[in-house]
């Protein structure tokens, strides 16, 4: 039976390729850095690991040592390790780049046969944002391995559309510039079997996004929709966002590249090739329906 190990497996899109690897017979280990995340659900309705994951490995990828056998006996390593929210002690450099170096090397050494990275879509476009260097530094040395790989490139996650549904339940909607660029944001689950597609498969660079697309204001009306109100919006222009990403740089380089990232994809559509069927209304229905 094939073996993988799934890193990044308590975030959003781990947890869904845990399930669809399981779904499609393969044993899998899990990477866990905080064994209390392996029984619950995740925060936008991901599965819960407990009863999925065939062995769970406890460490963290930042401390080789604590990592040192992760990868003996597996076929593939499959990663989603990454910072997406500042921890206040890593860079996106200590986690997208070395931590995913780190299990590249383990992997190596073990003799895995393909490593399968998610990285972003449109990432040659944002090269001045230090966590998408990050990421394609790893490409870079992934590529350079001689292992077999694949990179999935994935537009916005469903994940990250629920704080349309939090800023309209609060009241107040923030926009920046004119709210018209378009993304076509991808559920985890449909994003998972992409996944498992390029372990299974020999495409080596895979662009992907979700089954719909549209423009920021029409994702923050169908929130307001959604939660039945009507919320204040407020509109930042783009020269003054971009001022209050600038000031960002000053206070902490995780929240600027947050900051960037949101100025650099409101002044430019994220449109993937289109894939799944999950629809983001219904995703923010469940969404509410939990924030109540
Ligand atoms: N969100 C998006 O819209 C989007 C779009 C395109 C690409 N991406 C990329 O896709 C990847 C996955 O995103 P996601 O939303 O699934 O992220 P997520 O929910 O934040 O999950 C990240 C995972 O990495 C783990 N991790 C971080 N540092 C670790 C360490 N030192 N040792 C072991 N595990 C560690 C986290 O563990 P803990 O649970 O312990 O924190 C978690 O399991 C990221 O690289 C992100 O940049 C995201």
């Amino acid at each position: 039976m094939t073996k993988i190990l799934v890193a990044g497996s308590t975030g959003y899109i781990g947890r869904y390729v845990v399930e669809e690897l399981k779904g499609r017979g393969y044993w899998v280990r899990a990477l866990v850095r905080n064994p209390d995340k392996i029984k619950t659900q995740g925060a936008h309705l991901e599965p819960s690991l407990e009863n999925l994951a065939d062995e769970f490995f406890i460490g963290d990828a930042t401390k080789l040592d604590s990592i040192a056998e992760v990868c003996n006996g597996v076929d593939v390593v499959f990663s989603s390790l990454g910072m997406t929210r500042p921890d206040f002690v890593h860079s996106s450099f200590d986690v997208d780049y070395k931590a995913n170096l780190n299990l590249l090397r383990l992997a190596q050494k073990a003799k895995v046969k393909k490593f399968v990275y998610i990285s972003v879509f449109n990432a040659q476009k944002m090269m001045e944002i230090e966590n998408i260097q990050a990421h394609e530094k790893f490409v870079d040395e992934l590529r350079a391995s001689g292992l077999e790989y694949a990179v999935v490139r994935p537009t916005g996650y469903f994940s990250d559309m629920a704080q349309f549904i939090a800023m309209a339940r609060n009241g107040v909607m923030l926009s920046l510039g004119d709210g018209d660029k378009k993304s076509n944001p991808i559920h985890g689950a449909d994003l998972a079997k992409v996944c498992v597609d390029a372990i299974e498969g020999s495409a080596l660079e895979i662009e992907v996004g979700g089954p719909e697309t549209f423009t920021y204001r029409e994702v923050a009306e169908m929130a307001a929709d959604v939660v039945n109100k009507k919320p204040f919006t407020v509109s930042l222009p783009l020269w003054l966002a971009d001022g209050v990403a600038a000031v960002t740089g000053f206070i902490n380089r995780d929240i600027h590249d947050i900051a960037l990232f949101a100025t650099t994809v409101s002044r430019n559509d994220t449109v993937a090739p289109a894939y799944g069927t999950h629809r983001l209304r219904d995703f923010f229905e469940q969404m509410a329906a939990i924030m109540e």
